[in-house]
């Protein structure tokens, strides 16, 4: 029988192993159970998102939380298994996108379906990047950098958790535009050596590192022109301490306080956002979504030609594993996208 993730209890904190969430077993879905122009589908690859913490919190946001009883959302690369009548897009064996949640099956209207970009044979490219580079991490570190960042020739150009998957092709991006020196904060002296040697960034520091406060400031001699913040919190503040005149702050994410019941905002050098005129704007990448084709297509060109690399780290094991893999977010343990497999394409078909 399929299984599903299911919200038991909203954390306080940190989600809890065998209280946040329960695994429930669903009666395997016939394909007399399709209402028309919906379709059924199975789970190829889960999406693992800081964002999912946001998501169980009852309070407002973008978009509403996840009620508890709940399957718990989330993007996947799906398989098409069986399609009711009225459906036109698509086909059994087709390779879809969606919010199917995690569970191994499920049922959709058509209209929440997407066909997923096409990978092409010889690109390089992999179905799982379809949730990374060429998904919501990708297009996040796009629209951030190009709506909001706005990066240009001779900047200086700070991107924070930047080991990660929206944080690696944001700093990437800065390099692409053309900015003079792009500098990575990530945690840990492996992530900062992946930054400068495996990624090309010009300089990548330690947050964790007790001179970190110092080497940063020597690191940006001509201030900070843009800054692409994942985490918020402390490094936010010190951001602003170096903001340049017209900085750009790209509020992405705030990781540090996903956890937190009270959020850390900028404290200390807040005065700098207007004594150097310094312009802070959140964006949620669904902002952008009628623009997302072209976007995917540039970014799946740009790996195909070498010139933005892609790191991820991908989950073994199913269902089973998605819980422990959104926890590795929070514990700073992966490098790049988090994808969990729950089966390549070329593995069997569910059987209805
Ligand atoms: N606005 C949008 O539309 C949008 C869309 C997607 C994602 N986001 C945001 O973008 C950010 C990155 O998301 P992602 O999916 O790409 O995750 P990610 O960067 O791949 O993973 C999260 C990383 O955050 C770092 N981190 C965790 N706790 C931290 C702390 N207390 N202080 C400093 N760093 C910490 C860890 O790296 P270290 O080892 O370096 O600590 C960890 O690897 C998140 O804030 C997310 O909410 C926003």
């Amino acid at each position: 029988m399929p299984l599903q993730l299911v919200l038991a209890k909203r954390p306080t904190g940190n989600i809890i192993p065998g209280e946040t969430f329960n695994l429930v077993n669903i009666p395997t879905p016939s394909v007399k159970d399709i209402p028309d122009r919906h379709v059924l589908v199975e789970a190829l690859y889960f999406s693992v998102d800081p964002a999912m913490r946001g998501w169980l919190d009852d309070r407002r946001s973008y978009i509403p939380p996840v009620k508890i009883g709940e399957v718990m959302r989330s993007l996947t690369v799906s398989r098409v298994l069986a399609v009711a009548s009225g459906v036109t897009k698509f086909q059994p064996g087709d390779i879809v996108t969606c919010m199917l949640g995690i569970q191994e099956v499920g049922i959709l209207p058509e209209s929440q379906v997407d066909k997923a970009f096409p990978i092409a044979p010889g690109s390089g490219l992999k179905l799982s990047d379809l949730l990374g580079v060429l998904g919501i991490t990708g297009l996040t570190a796009y629209f951030g950098m190009e709506k909001i960042g706005k990066v240009k020739p001779g900047d200086t150009v700070v991107v924070s958790a930047a080991a990660g998957a929206t944080g690696s092709v944001a700093a990437q991006l800065a390099k692409l535009a053309g900015a003079k020196r792009v500098i990575g904060i990530a945690g840990g002296k492996e992530k900062c050596r992946l930054l400068k040697e495996e990624l090309g960034l010009d300089e990548a520091l330690d947050y964790k590192a007790n001179d970190f406060r110092q080497k940063f400031k020597e690191a940006t001699p001509d201030y900070v022109d843009v800054f692409f913040d994942n985490v918020g919190g402390e490094i936010l503040d010190l951001m602003l301490s170096r903001a340049n005149a017209f900085a750009r702050f790209v509020i992405c994410g705030g990781i540090s306080q996903y956890n937190n019941s009270t959020h850390q905002g900028p404290g200390k050098y807040f005065f700098n956002v207007i004594t150097q005129r310094v312009r802070m704007e959140g964006f949620i990448v669904m902002d952008y979504m009628k623009e997302w084709p072209e976007a995917t297509a540039k970014l799946a060109k740009w790996v195909s030609e070498g010139k933005l690399k892609r790191k991820e780290t991908l989950v073994k094991g199913g269902i089973k594993a998605a819980e422990g893999a959104l926890q590795l977010l929070f514990e700073g343990k992966n490098v790049g996208k988090v994808v969990v497999e729950v089966k390549g394409p070329e593995d069997p078909v569910a059987k209805l």
